[in-house]
């Protein structure tokens, strides 16, 4: 299998950083699902453990909350063999009125090899990399990018139906606020798939990055005969005030089994999490692992981030 992984050609990447799917070409990202697609398989086996990334230092600011993403970039990164260095917003010079630009420059001044970076700031993880001289990667910035989710997405859609051009894809919910929904529609549109979206107009933002995508209001018509449904939380955290209350947005907006018998058979659901019970998707369907694929996604996470590490970190 480590044959495998390193026989992937690595030359066809061209960016430093991963700041976002805006910036990469369907090549690209072709190349990262094939080395996670490879690393999965891998993992699936049991004990992988590489040393692709040995001795090298990973440096990870989380500016905001997570449980998933973190967790993952940790994991990945030691099962690559890399060191993972945390630095604490909490307990850090910020609080005592250094800027943000002193103190990136400060971190960048300690040499890691890289930053992995979560900000509620839109465009932080670029401003980032402009700064610091090793590979930045984007663990999710304000409404703007989340790309690491979007490719372990696609991962997930590629592992369960084999390819996903041609798919039609059906996402629900709070498409204005969420980073997740931004960069699915990027990757999904590049990679040839049929995107919809499906939200309370208040929740749809007034630009798409791409004029294919098609928007609906009712949740019934927007799923219908869908290969994937992807449920996407209503982000209160960036609304002004709340725009919909949880059991109007359940009656129109959540998903229940009955609701999916709209989609294809075949279809299955994904969320990125954290996913809001009765009110995004109902109890019984989100205890169905066979149509609800979230754990799938949390584990191929894994395999999508050692993917990004190894092509952006490791000695060319
Ligand atoms: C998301 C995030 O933080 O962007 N979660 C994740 O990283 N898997 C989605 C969300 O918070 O709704």
């Amino acid at each position: 299998m480590a044959q495998n992984i390193e026989k992937i050609d690595r030359s066809t990447f061209q960016n430093k950083h991963l700041i976002g799917i805006e910036a990469l070409n369907k090549d690209e990202i072709t190349l990262i699902l094939d080395l996670a697609n490879t690393y999965a398989d891998a993992l699936d086996k049991g004990n992988f453990q590489s040393d692709v990334l040995k001795s090298k230092i990973i440096l990870m600011l989380f500016f905001e909350d997570s449980t998933r993403t973190r967790t993952s970039f940790e994991i990945a990164a030691k099962r690559l063999g890399a060191d993972v260095v945390h630095w604490d917003v909490k307990t850090s010079s910020l609080n005592k009125g250094e800027s943000f630009h002193d103190t990136i420059t400060t971190l960048n001044a300690m040499c890691p090899d890289a930053i992995i970076v979560r900000h509620s700031e839109y465009g932080a993880p670029k401003t980032i990399s402009t700064l610091v001289d090793c590979p930045v990667i984007n663990a999710g910035d304000s409404w703007n990018e989340h790309p690491t989710q979007a490719l372990l997405d696609a991962l997930a859609m590629r592992r369960h139906f084999g390819q996903i051009e041609g798919l039609t894809v059906s996402i629900i919910g709070d498409i204005a606020h969420s980073r997740v929904a931004s960069s699915n529609m990027k990757l999904l549109t590049k990679m040839g798939v049929n995107v919809r979206i499906i939200a309370p107009p208040i929740l749809i933002p007034e630009k798409l990055p791409s004029d294919k995508i098609e928007k609906f209001k009712s949740l019934e018509d927007g799923i219908k005969n869908a290969d994937v449904v992807m449920t996407i939380r209503p982000q209160k955290e960036r609304m002004k005030s709340v725009l919909i209350e949880d059991e109007s947005y359940f009656k129109d907006y959540g998903l229940t089994k009955d609701k999916l018998k709209l989609a294809k058979d075949t279809a299955i659901v994904l969320d990125p999490g954290p996913f809001l019970r009765n009110v995004q998707i109902s109890n019984d369907l989100a205890d169905d692992t066979e149509q609800f694929l979230y754990l799938k996604q949390v584990t191929g996470g894994i395999a999508t981030r050692m993917a990004v590490m190894d092509i952006l970190v490791r000695d060319k």
